[in-house]
């Protein structure tokens, strides 16, 4: 996603940058959630959990994720059908401003759950953050190794963004058995990008 059309970008809500919760007690409880109570995250904690994905942690560009060369090759879309002050969409995160940016009005959740070979619980959640590979934007500082690495940078972003549900108190699960093609269609990605992963999120039941 190279065109951001400023007139279609939501602010989001500061994210926070410190927590009572310690990294070793994360890491000791993290786990796949796959059950949610069908109640609406808030702005806020969708904004924390775009920040620990991608946002940006200093005036050079640097990311809370680690990225090969700093070429940042992952892209962080989000289909949304049960979030206070969004409404049902799709939606790309705009690290630069911490903004989001609309791209449709439709709501995807069953779509979402057919591409994922029919894993019904995807739409329990609030919404889906769908972890995007973009390997051109890498390829000539790593040559053909830009492929592996944005799959390895995937992995950084989705680890990021358990351990943020965690301190925020939400479930969240990744998602890697779906079909490409269908996802890529349900998003409206063009061909150069590449989903990598559904990662769901909801309140906890
Ligand atoms: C690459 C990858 C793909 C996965 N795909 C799915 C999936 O499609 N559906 C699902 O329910 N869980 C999926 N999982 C979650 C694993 O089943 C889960 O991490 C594993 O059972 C260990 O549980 P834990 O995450 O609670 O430690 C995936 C995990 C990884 C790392």
């Amino acid at each position: 996603m190279t065109r951001v059309r400023q007139d279609n970008i939501i602010a989001l809500p500061k994210p926070r940058t410190t927590s009572k919760l310690c990294v070793e007690e994360a890491l000791r409880k993290r786990r796949t959630v796959r059950s949610y109570l069908r109640q609406p995250l808030n702005l806020a904690e969708i904004s924390q959990l775009l920040w620990a994905a991608q946002g940006l942690t200093d005036r050079d560009g640097n990311r809370t994720a680690p990225s090969a060369g700093q070429t940042h090759p992952i892209e962080v879309y989000l289909a949304a059908w049960n979030v206070e002050d969004l409404p049902p969409g799709i939606y790309h995160y705009v690290p630069r401003g911490h903004g989001l940016e609309r791209l449709s009005d439709r709501e995807v959740k069953a779509e979402l759950a057919e591409a994922s070979s029919g894993q019904e619980w995807i739409a329990d959640g609030a919404a889906v953050f769908v972890l995007v590979g973009v390997p051109e934007r890498a390829r000539e500082l790593l040559g053909d190794r830009c492929t592996r690495m944005v799959h390895m940078e995937a992995g950084h972003v989705s680890e990021n963004i358990f351990l943020q549900s965690l301190a925020l108190r939400l479930g969240n699960a990744f998602v890697g058995r779906f079909e490409e093609e269908k996802v890529r269609a349900i998003i409206g990605l063009p061909e150069s990008e590449l989903p990598l992963a559904l990662m769901p999120v909801g309140r906890k039941r």
